[in-house]
């Protein structure tokens, strides 16, 4: 029996199984991605990383159920993924929200859409905020909040209705580099808090290797999986963790194996 269990518990929340994804369009069919095997474990972190057009956001698609795939299967907690998948969050490049609403209400949207209890959640809503340390700014519209308090709201948004699984879609992409490793931090504290199962789409190698336990990089269009890293540093990570020569090693690499694929070029 404890076995069994021991499986159960090792096998994949997500599991895309040769999927491929091609698009109808009026000049013909694009093909976005090939062939993608993928396995993410339970409370994984698992960064996506590829050159602009490869197909991340389209993969992301795929996992929420927002997109079917042309070939292969997506599956989640061994269920086959036809139609949107409502237990997870997701965190777009810009925030998104909306202008006519404060901050709570921006994050009470998830629950009201969803027909869950206001009353029970507007004080998960408020805890969010603080986690997040934005608790004096609850009243406040969007176009009070800078682009990283956005981001902010638009993380607890994601997280309110407590998912199993929280996409982010380059959510950082947009921030300057000081926020954006602010944002980094708060949102790996979050994330081992919540105990998330979590895949973040990013251009930033360093982001990548600091954020994640394994780091998967994809080809250019029609993408497939190139290279699955895993990342073997202790956490909690601090900052000064992109400092050492261990962090180092992992960026290096995954710089050499874009060079090798013709992403970065210097002639
Ligand atoms: N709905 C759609 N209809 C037709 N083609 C699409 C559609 N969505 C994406 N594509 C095409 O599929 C390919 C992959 O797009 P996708 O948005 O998934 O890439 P991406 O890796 O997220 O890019 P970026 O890093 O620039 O965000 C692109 O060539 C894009 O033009
Ligand atoms: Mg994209």
């Amino acid at each position: 029996m404890s076995l069994v269990l021991a499986a159960t518990n090792e096998s994949a929340l997500i599991d895309l199984r040769a999927v491929a994804k091609t698009y109808e369009t009026d000049t013909g069919p694009v093909h976005a991605l090939a062939r993608v095997d993928l396995k993410i474990k339970r409370g994984e972190f698992v960064s996506l990383l590829g050159p602009s057009g490869c197909g991340k956001t389209t993969l992301m698609s795929l996992i929420a159920g927002l997109a079917t795939p042309s070939e292969g299967e997506v599956r989640i907690d061994d269920m086959s993924i036809r139609s949107p998948y409502t237990n997870l969050g997701i965190v777009f490049q810009n925030a998104e929200l909306l202008d006519w609403r404060t901050a709570i209400q921006n994050i009470m949207l998830q629950i009201e859409i969803r027909g869950l209890d206001v009353k029970t959640y507007l004080p998960i809503a408020r805890k969010l905020l603080a986690q997040v340390g934005l608790k004096e700014f609850e009243n406040k519209y969007p176009d009070e909040l800078s682009g990283g308090m956005k981001q902010r709201v638009a993380l607890c948004r994601a997280l309110i209705h407590d998912p199993e699984i929280l996409l982010m879609d380059e959510p950082f992409g947009a921030l300057d580099a000081m926020t954006r490793d602010q944002m980094n931090a708060d949102l790996q504290r979050i994330w081992m808090q919540s105990k998330k199962t979590a895949i973040l789409v990013t251009h930033s190698i360093d982001e990548a290797v600091f954020m994640s336990d394994r780091v998967i990089v994809m080809s250019a269009r029609p993408a497939s999986v190139v290279e699955d890293l895993q990342i073997d540093l202790p956490r909690p990570r601090s900052l000064d963790v992109r400092d050492t020569p261990e962090f180092n090693e992992y960026t290096a690499h995954l710089r050499a194996r874009f060079k090798a694929l013709g992403v970065f070029s210097n002639d």
